[in-house]
């Protein structure tokens, strides 16, 4: 497919008939693979970082805080007119090694630091930030349904507020989004989570918090996320009436489930992506679609998801040779509200 394709092939073009960006995940060996960054260019308009941006990748260094990766990604971004999306200030995943052991204010002062210095740094150059990342944890047993961290211990449950009013007041411009997982699956405790979610929101705006956008995670899985879901449906209303937008910010539909053939695989997939993209969009106001990589090849699901037959994941748009997959004309027909009678035979043409 060459550049010059023709933009409504595209799709961010197609992305753009809904007033929404459409992106993928980056890492700094990505920019290194041309048909990669082709593939990218070609069609996305938002990179956000896989893990370039994290406290714990910065923070290696105790006394030098490292933004040269970071920087990297930002310039590809700048210098190819793509939008970037911040990932991610505060996650109780990404704390650097120097940190865990420190005592509450210690912690709590280093963890401010790290999101002003960071926030101020490419304040006006990026469009939007994942402020806190999985901020709940309904098997923690929290009444309030939050993740016991390291951030809840030295803040105390008013950490969310604090790390929101920082991040805007050192980028007044930026979109603040609340990141979270889990809320889109099937089952009772992803409804708990939900519910966790919207009594979390409905306090937080309620004093003030600055947060414009709930970021839905979306990593699926095929044969296991439903396609009609109400419980979810009624959930994006919710948050649509809060008048929070939504942004789909690490969407990826892993196959582990699926039977071996490759065709199978992208058919089931694809008609996952598609049915929980038409869910969404029906829904609520999306910002921005995001998926978790766009090629096979660099999927953390072979490390966090492999398959019990050992053969490797196909959960992206693109394949391992940058070929355009079921999945990818999936989520451009969702983007164009396309009806559902696209076939198998296109996808291959
Ligand atoms: C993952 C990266 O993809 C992996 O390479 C890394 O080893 C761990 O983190 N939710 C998030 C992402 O918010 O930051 C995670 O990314 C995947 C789950």
């Amino acid at each position: 497919m060459s550049q010059d394709e023709p933009n409504k092939h595209r799709l961010s073009s197609a992305a753009a008939r809904r007033n929404l960006l459409c992106g993928t995940a980056l890492c700094t060996s990505d920019l290194s693979a041309q048909p990669l960054t082709r593939a990218i260019l070609r069609d996305c308009n938002l990179v956000t970082p896989e893990y370039e941006l994290k406290w714990d990748v910065i923070g290696r260094h105790p006394h030098e805080p490292d933004y040269s990766a970071a920087d990297r990604l930002m310039a590809f971004a700048a210098d190819n007119g793509l939008a970037f999306h911040g990932h991610t200030l505060w996650w109780h995943e990404a704390i650097p090694e120097s940190r865990r052991a420190n005592q509450s204010m210690d912690f709590a002062q280093a963890a401010l630091r790290h999101l002003e210095r960071t926030v101020a740094r490419y304040a006006g150059r990026l469009r939007s930030w994942d402020v806190v990342n999985e901020p709940l944890e309904p098997a923690h047993g929290r009444q309030d349904g939050l993740r016991v961290s390291p951030f809840l211990a030295a803040f105390g449950p008013d950490y969310i507020e604090t790390a929101f009013r920082a991040a805007a007041a050192r980028d007044p411009g930026a979109i603040l989004v609340l990141n979270e997982m889990g809320l889109e699956y099937a089952g009772p405790e992803a409804e708990r989570k939900r519910r966790h979610m919207i009594d979390l929101l409905e306090r937080e705006l309620a004093r003030g918090t600055p947060i414009a956008c709930l970021g839905i995670q979306s990593h699926l899985t095929a044969l296991e996320q439903p396609r009609q879901h109400p419980a979810f449906r009624a959930f994006l209303r919710t948050i649509r009436g809060m008048g929070l937008s939504v942004m789909i910010t690490e969407m990826d539909v892993s196959d582990h489930l699926c039977p071996r053939d490759p065709r199978q695989r992208d058919r089931i997939v694809a008609d996952t992506y598609r049915a929980y993209l038409d869910l969404v969009l029906d829904e609520s106001r999306v910002l921005a679609v995001g998926t978790w990589g766009l090629a096979d090849f660099s999927t953390w699901l072979n490390a966090f998801r492999p398959r019990p037959d050992g053969a490797r994941q196909r959960p992206l748009l693109l394949d391992r040779a940058f070929r355009r997959k079921p999945a990818w004309h999936a989520v451009r027909a969702a983007f164009l509200g396309a009806d559902n009678g696209f076939s198998a035979h296109q996808a291959r043409s």
